[in-house]
């Protein structure tokens, strides 16, 4: 018998997923899904489409065809704030960080900017904001304290290690309290050990409930910590598996190999280079 996973209801379904922008199909009739209580890996080489799958979901772009489903509800037209008020939030690639500031209120812009209408909005302090104040101190502190920052909460962003930095980001995208997190990336720019740290923290978060979809281009960093995964190529799903049925897959073996040599990576476990897309010379 193959490896089988505990059969998990889907929180997010995507079916006939696709955007292009002019000519070009960023992402193409993509069918997939994520399963509750499970990291899903979304890998594939630079350029296949990750981000933009994750900006269609999170309500960035809006999709040219198919549609999402999340916890049953159609919500392939919703806002980016709608959608965060469903329960799904993300982190982006870049991670936008204010190094000055606290790291208590990175995370309370973080609950901010995503329930209320903008970053403006949120670094205005308007009367009728000042009462949305208080929650969002009370958000951003319990997003602190699930990734082990609560201790660090005033201290200067810029001041913690890059890890601690991702952290952060992944706190002001916890502090919405989401159910569904999406990690764009979230260890480029770490080495090996903080890598590991990361993983550890993202297993933790699992384990207390949270549903995990990650974007990783290097299919040996996600081997050991997905239950899943879908490899998108060119736009396209090429295959959706188990870490170990994908990893064997000629048609993953090809888009790895062929002609993205950084990204030809499996069967090497825990390499995790920090480049960021586009970043190697
Ligand atoms: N807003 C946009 N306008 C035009 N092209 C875009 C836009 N966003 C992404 N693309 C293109 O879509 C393709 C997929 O990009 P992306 O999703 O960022 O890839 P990945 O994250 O897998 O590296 C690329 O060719 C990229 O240039
Ligand atoms: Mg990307």
């Amino acid at each position: 018998m193959p490896e089988a996973p505990i059969l998990a209801l889907p929180l997010l379904e995507v079916e006939g997923l696709g955007i292009h922008f002019g000519g070009l199909h960023a992402v193409r009739d993509v069918t997939a899904s994520v399963p509750a209580g499970q990291i899903t890996a979304i890998i594939g080489p630079n350029g296949a489409g990750k981000s933009t799958f994750f900006n269609l979901i999170s309500g960035f772009y809006q999709p040219t065809s198919g549609r999402i489903r999340f916890q049953g509800e159609d919500i392939t037209r919703l806002r980016t704030h709608q959608v965060v008020a469903r329960g799904i939030a993300r982190t982006f690639q870049t991670t936008t960080i204010y190094k000055e500031l606290s790291v208590l209120d990175n995370a309370m812009i973080g609950h901010r900017v995503r329930t209320r209408a903008g970053l403006l909005d949120a670094l205005l302090r308007t009367g009728r904001e000042r009462r949305d104040e208080e929650e969002s101190r009370v958000g951003a502190m319990r997003a602190l304290d699930r990734v082990g920052l609560a201790a660090q909460a005033g201290r200067p962003a810029g001041a913690l290690t890059q890890e601690g930095q991702k952290r952060v980001g992944i706190a002001m995208a916890l502090s919405s309290d989401p159910k569904l997190l999406l990690l764009d990336e979230p260890a480029a720019g770490m080495n090996p050990e903080e890598t590991v740290s990361l993983m550890g923290l993202i297993r933790e978060l699992v384990s207390g409930g949270l549903t995990v979809a990650l974007v990783e281009h290097k299919m040996s960093l996600v081997m050991g910590l997905a239950d899943g995964i879908v490899v998108l190529h060119h736009g396209q799903k090429i295959a959706q598996g188990t870490p170990g049925a994908v990893s064997r897959d000629p048609a993953v073996i090809e888009a790895y190999l062929g002609g993205h040599a950084h990204g030809g990576q499996m069967g090497q476990p825990g390499r995790a280079a920090g480049e960021t897309g586009g970043a190697h010379a």
